[in-house]
């Protein structure tokens, strides 16, 4: 296998966060030995530890470190080292009482948890940037590093601080933005109700008002905060670069947790040289797995296709959800192998050794509290042994069947206040979108709005309120060109400063989707609607309909009660040598199910009814090779048909015609040829 990135890590990665300062260094000794056992080839050291490296201004104690990097070199371990910038010292907050973050009612927030950074702050900058030199200059080449791990999940707990330096630093961002203040007057559509500024040293950010405030503020106020951390990220990185170069930097996205929207990873995975990501299973009753593939699928989106790293995941149950289920047998491992299918080079684990005390001991870990007597320990063990077995595909790439497009700052401004229902959740639609497209069998790659789309059969866009002209102008063209389109309801509405496109709505969209919307018309908590077509069979819509006007569009489906009925539901639109097809209320999972089998027909992609629900088939392929991977999510064994024999890599054995699938496992057949 290549030496991929990270630096000299020659195999998958398999690990995890290691904090040896939670445990006397007599137990480190056994840490390493448990490591090589569990084939772990790189952890994640230092990312909370700038308290302890730093005990007094200036004054540094990296003797622990020294031991502990030295240590993990010696048994073979990789190191991806933490910038420990997400949690500041006490002494420097005593001193810089500012650096804690206000929110928009005026809160200051007190030093205690983790995160609670004001991002424009000068003094928090100045800090970073010593502390990031400091480690920079001590361990930047030394041998056992493989990477940088810079911060941990900027955005969380606080994505935005509206504190007075953040007012100011604000004003700055608007001038660069916009020039004058007049521009902004005019995206922000100040005119309406008096909001007029006559200068940028009026302009605050969005704290806490009456009633609504102003949309284009709020929305801004998100690009400002984003663009505010990323230049944090920035310049930590560019310190990395320069004190020690040919080592990747990166840090850790959540790119799918619907509760973490607060990045626009489009833009952060162009400043990170590995993209790597947090997933953690959200058990609320949905699916688990559909949301994990969605999150790997969108993680190797934000790397352009190429192959990244799950940082973080558990091994069995987290402790910060409501209820907090362990994994069951094998689903860990499930996990881990579903992520490397979709492009990550390994699996690594929030953390390695469960701790005692702190806030997250009752967190899953690879060394649970009772030792290496546990079912987590031993199937961390063969977790381990097969994620190594796997090494020669690094590097390959995940094959992808259709795009579903993807925009933070459409969510952003869609989840501002005052929408025409609050019932309607662009999110859920995502979600939505996608897990009938995984029940398809179809890989999704996500695309910007903006993204060149003509590799796709079918491209889906769920729900995408805020979209550019030029994003509109994509669509067009795409589709013109052949390719199959299917939009879903309140898509295509406002440009980029929240304003309503100009004429009827779908402002952006109209003309592809041969219609226009003359009026929403949501429905109220529990209404239904029923949606009937000649052809084929009755479906369900709730949350939304609309009153649709065809200008060139087919009506496929028709509602057949509401206040809309006799209306069209769901259209087709032939355009160019291309389909776009038009989805006007929020249909559950059967009614998705039949419109996307009609689209799939048109972009002529085959139905694979050949494959059980609940089984995933995904290959990667690349100079080594081409492997299939089957991931069997069921409580039934099951088989899988080859086009191609290959030798499976897990169990050694060759496999042709038809691979079998046990309940709850994995199989990764590198295809011959
Ligand atoms: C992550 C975080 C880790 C740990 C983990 C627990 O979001 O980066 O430090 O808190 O959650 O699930």
């Amino acid at each position: 296998m290549p030496d991929i990135s990270p630096r000299g890590l020659t195999r998958l990665a398999f690990g995890g966060d290691y904090n040896p300062e939670q445990w006397p260094e007599s137990v480190w000794q056994e840490d390493v030995r448990l490591m090589r056992e569990a084939g772990v080839t790189m952890v994640s050291v230092g990312i909370f530890s700038w308290a302890l490296l730093e005990p007094a201004p200036g004054e540094y104690d990296f003797g622990w470190l020294d031991r502990v990097i030295d240590l993990l070199h010696d048994h073979g371990i990789r190191v991806d080292l933490g910038t420990p910038t997400v949690v500041p010292p006490v002494w420097f907050y005593r001193a810089h009482p500012e650096a804690l973050p206000v929110t928009a009612e005026g809160v200051r927030y007190e030093f205690g948890s983790r995160g609670a950074i004001c991002h424009s702050n000068a003094d928090y900058r100045a800090a970073a940037a010593a502390i990031t030199t400091a480690l920079a200059e001590r361990y930047g080449d030394h041998p056992a590093l493989a990477m940088w791990h810079v911060h941990n999940e900027y955005g969380v707990p606080v994505s935005a601080c509206y504190c007075d330096s953040c007012a100011a630093h604000f004003r700055r961002w608007l001038a660069d933005t916009y020039g004058t203040v007049d521009a902004v007057n005019e995206a922000w559509g100040t005119a309406f109700w008096g909001q007029r500024y006559t200068g940028f040293e009026q302009i605050n950010p969005p704290r806490a008002t009456p009633t609504v405030g102003n949309p284009g503020q709020a929305l801004d106020y998100r690009r400002f905060a984003d663009a505010t951390v990323r230049e944090n990220f920035r310049a930590e990185r560019d310190l990395l670069h320069r004190l020690s170069p040919g080592v990747p930097v990166t840090t850790n996205f959540m790119t799918a947790l619907s509760q973490c929207d607060s990045m626009d990873y489009w833009a952060w995975g162009r400043e990170v040289d590995l993209v790597t990501n947090d997933h953690y299973l959200i058990t609320d009753g949905r699916r688990t797995h559909v949301n994990l593939a969605m999150a790997a699928d969108l993680t190797r989106s934000v790397a352009g296709g190429a192959p990244w790293l799950l940082l973080e995941h558990s091994t069995s149950g987290v402790n910060w959800q409501p209820r907090n289920p362990a994994k069951a047998p094998g689903e860990m491992a499930r996990n881990s192998l579903a992520h490397v299918a979709r492009g990550s080079e390994g699996a690594m684990f929030f953390q390695w050794r469960q701790s005692r005390r702190g806030a997250e001991k009752f967190h899953s870990a690879m060394l649970p509290h009772g030792g290496t007597d546990t079912r987590v320990w031993r199937e961390v063990v063969e977790l381990g042994a097969s994620i190594d077995t796997l090494s020669a595909l690094g590097g390959t790439r995940t094959e992808a069947d259709v795009a579903m497009l993807w925009d933070w700052q459409s969510w952003w401004a869609q989840n501002l206040a005052w929408r025409p229902s609050e019932d309607h959740d662009p999110r859920e639609r995502a979600d939505s979108f996608y897990e009938a497209l995984y029940d398809h069998h179809l890989t999704v790659d996500f695309a910007h709005p903006e993204a060149d789309l003509s590799a796709y059969p079918l491209v889906v866009v769920p729900a995408l309120y805020l979209m550019t002209q030029a994003a509109g102008d994509n669509l067009r063209r795409y589709a013109e060109n052949g390719g199959t389109l299917v939009v879903s309801y309140f898509s295509g509405i406002v440009d980029e400063h929240d304003a309503v496109h100009e004429g009827a709505c779908p402002g952006v969209l109209r003309d592809v989707l041969g219609l226009t919307v003359e009026e929403f018309s949501p429905l109220l908590k529990d209404e239904r609607v029923r949606l009937t077509a000649p052809d084929g069979p009755a479906l369900t819509g709730d949350v939304w309909s609309e009153f649709v006007v065809p200008r060139g569009a087919e009506t496929v489906w028709t509602y057949a009660d509401g206040l809309t009925a006799g209306r069209p539901a769901v259209t087709r639109h032939r355009t160019g040598r291309g389909t776009a097809w038009y989805v006007s209320t929020r249909l559950d999972a059967q009614g998705l199910d039949a419109v996307l089998a009609r689209a799939a027909g048109d972009a002529g992609i085959a139905p694979r009814a050949d494959l059980p629900r609940d089984v995933e088939v995904v290959r990667r392929s690349g100079t080594s090779g081409t492997y299939l991977f089957a991931v069997n999510h069921t409580a039934g064994d099951t088989e899988v048909p080859l086009d191609t024999p290959g030798t499976e890599l897990l169990t050694g054995e060759r496999a042709a015609g038809r691979l079998a699938v046990p309940a709850g496992a994995v199989r990764v057949v590198r295809l011959d040829g």
